[in-house]
């Protein structure tokens, strides 16, 4: 029988790739989006890639009614991946009540949905920032939860609190949370990737945006960091082996593999890499010359950060694959495609 996925914010970044791969394993795919941050034509780079069309509902997470109306549509959905947020650090600062809504009202609203159910399977989108400056690295899922450095970072650590409150008390819930370190990157294919709206948040589209000449210069905030080249380090995950990781925690909960009803596992790669190594491989596999210069260090910026992966890859039985070159070759053919 044909298994039936939600995944918010499916037009997005991330979960467009994740559409990608759940098609790819014959998963039928219902996409919620708002289309805040994404473009409806990012349904057509996953029925290009995939052969397939998934289904789409424009839809406001925020909007209580139409997720309860949702859910009583799709009552045989066997799980939901969830995306949908706002996600720039900086905005959450500026706007934090629009932060603790998109991304707390929203989780709250399906998680009550998926209470209803009598099995539902939950996977949640939560990130390293959680961990602030680790004192230990690699970082473990057990390194402790340092306070949030932003509204966004908030979220999630309360996220992540909302659904293992919620689980304790709902046997029939089983969720697991992701922690992503740097997604980045787009699929081989080139037709979907990364479409930052306005000035990128991350390091990686402000590289592909000043090597195709949309920008005059990248900055590097700080070099005077007490790491080899001065510079943040990093663990920089290609987009389509984060894909892979979801499908995989699906399947842990879809054939109840899990040994708790609510997990976390580090989603990376294990290797960290400085701005400067960034931009020289960029360099590499472009053939392009970067105009950077240094500027002051930028509030909030951990040092470094890279996973300890030895638990996803163990028990999730997933690993990365691919490595930074061929991340960065696979963003550039993206940003040459979208320009
Ligand atoms: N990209 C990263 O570096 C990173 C790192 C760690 C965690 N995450 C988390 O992963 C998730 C996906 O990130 P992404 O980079 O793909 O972001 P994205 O902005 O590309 O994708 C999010 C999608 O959700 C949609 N959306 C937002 N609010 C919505 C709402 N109220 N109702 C319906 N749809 C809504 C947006 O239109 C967008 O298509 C987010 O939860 C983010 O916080 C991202």
């Amino acid at each position: 029988m044909i298994q039936k996925v939600v995944v918010t914010g499916g037009l997005g970044f991330i979960g467009s790739h994740v559409v990608v791969e759940l098609q790819n394993e014959g998963f039928e795919v219902v996409i919620i989006d708002n289309l805040s941050n994404s473009s409806i034509d990012v349904l057509k780079g996953i029925t290009a890639i995939t052969g397939k069309q998934p289904l789409f509902e424009k839809l406001d997470l925020r909007e209580k009614e139409s997720v309860i109306d949702f859910f009583k549509r799709h009552h045989d959905i066997i799980g939901v991946i969830h995306f949908a947020a706002s996600k720039a650090v900086g905005e959450s600062v500026n706007l934090p009540l629009l932060y603790y809504e998109n991304n707390l009202n929203t989780l709250i609203y399906i998680l009550q949905e998926l209470q209803k159910k009598e099995a539902a399977n939950f996977i949640f989108s939560s990130s390293c920032t959680v961990y602030g400056q680790a004192d230990t690295l690699p970082i473990t899922e057990s390194a402790p939860i340092k306070e949030a450095e932003s509204p966004y970072g908030n979220t999630k650590q309360i996220g992540e609190e909302i659904i293992r409150d919620t689980c304790k008390v709902t046997d029939t819930l089983n969720a697991i949370a992701l922690r992503y370190f740097n997604p980045i990157g787009a699929h081989e294919s080139a037709k979907i990737g990364e479409l930052p709206i306005g000035t990128p948040q991350n390091l990686v589209p402000f590289i592909t945006q000043t090597g195709i000449g949309l920008r005059e210069q990248l900055s590097i905030f700080g070099n005077d960091y007490p790491t080899e080249d001065g510079t943040c380090i990093r663990d920089y995950i290609h987009v389509v082996d984060l894909a892979k990781a979801h499908v995989a925690a699906l399947k842990r909960l879809i054939n109840g593999n899990n040994t708790d009803n609510y997990e976390v596992f580090n989603i990376g790669t294990g290797k960290g890499s400085s701005v400067l190594e960034v931009i020289t491989a960029f360099e590499d596999v472009s053939n392009k010359k970067l105009n950077y210069k240094i500027v002051d260090r930028r509030e909030g910026d951990v040092i470094a950060a890279y996973a300890d992966t030895s638990k996803a890859n163990k028990v999730l039985g997933w690993k990365s694959k691919l490595n930074l070159r061929d991340a960065l070759a696979s963003a550039w053919k993206w940003e040459q495609r979208i320009k």
